[in-house]
């Protein structure tokens, strides 16, 4: 295996298990709605349970991306789409840091104000996501 494919299945494993974790939290925002008590919370604890998963692999598809930057000779030559790409990277980057931030102030004071705010952060993170994926492949994929 060359380190090009190694780099680039961290980096599209990472994309997995990133958009996976977004996507299952934003489902159990909706499925908590719904419940109260005990079950609300245990909604909330598992969606916690995935906070160190998108820690650790927000940082793998960053640094593998890099690593694929770099083996390529950085961005020179690449088209219109790899810097639409790294637009949208750095909205989903910025909003994960952000939510983050919230996430953490909400489980040490249980500040229920921050929620909308970790929501609304949550689905603008999945949508840069969504657009560094789609401009990925119109960039990479010829
Ligand atoms: C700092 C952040 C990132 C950098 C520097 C980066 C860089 C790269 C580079 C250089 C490639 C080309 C690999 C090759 O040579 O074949 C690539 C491929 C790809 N990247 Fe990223 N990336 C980053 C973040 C992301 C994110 C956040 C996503 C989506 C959520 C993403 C999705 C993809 C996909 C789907 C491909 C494969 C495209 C294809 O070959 O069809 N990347 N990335």
């Amino acid at each position: 295996m060359s380190l090009h494919q190694a780099l680039l299945i961290l980096h599209l494993f990472s994309v997995a298990v990133v958009m996976g974790v977004g996507i299952s939290n934003l489902i159990s925002f909706r499925v908590q709605r719904k419940l109260e008590g005990e079950a609300a919370k245990g909604v909330a604890k598992a969606r916690e349970a995935t906070l160190i998963y998108s820690d650790i692999f927000v940082m793998v598809l960053v640094a593998a991306g890099l690593g694929l930057l770099w083996q390529r000779g950085g961005a020179g030559g690449l088209n219109a789409w790899f810097h639409v790409k790294m637009a949208a990277v750095a909205v989903w980057l910025a909003c994960f840091v952000a939510m983050r931030i919230f996430i953490a102030r909400f489980l040490h004071n249980q500040d229920a104000a921050l929620m909308p705010r970790i929501k609304l952060l949550a689905h603008v993170a999945i949508t840069g996501a969504m657009v560094a994926l789609v401009s990925a492949v119109l960039a990479f994929a010829g």
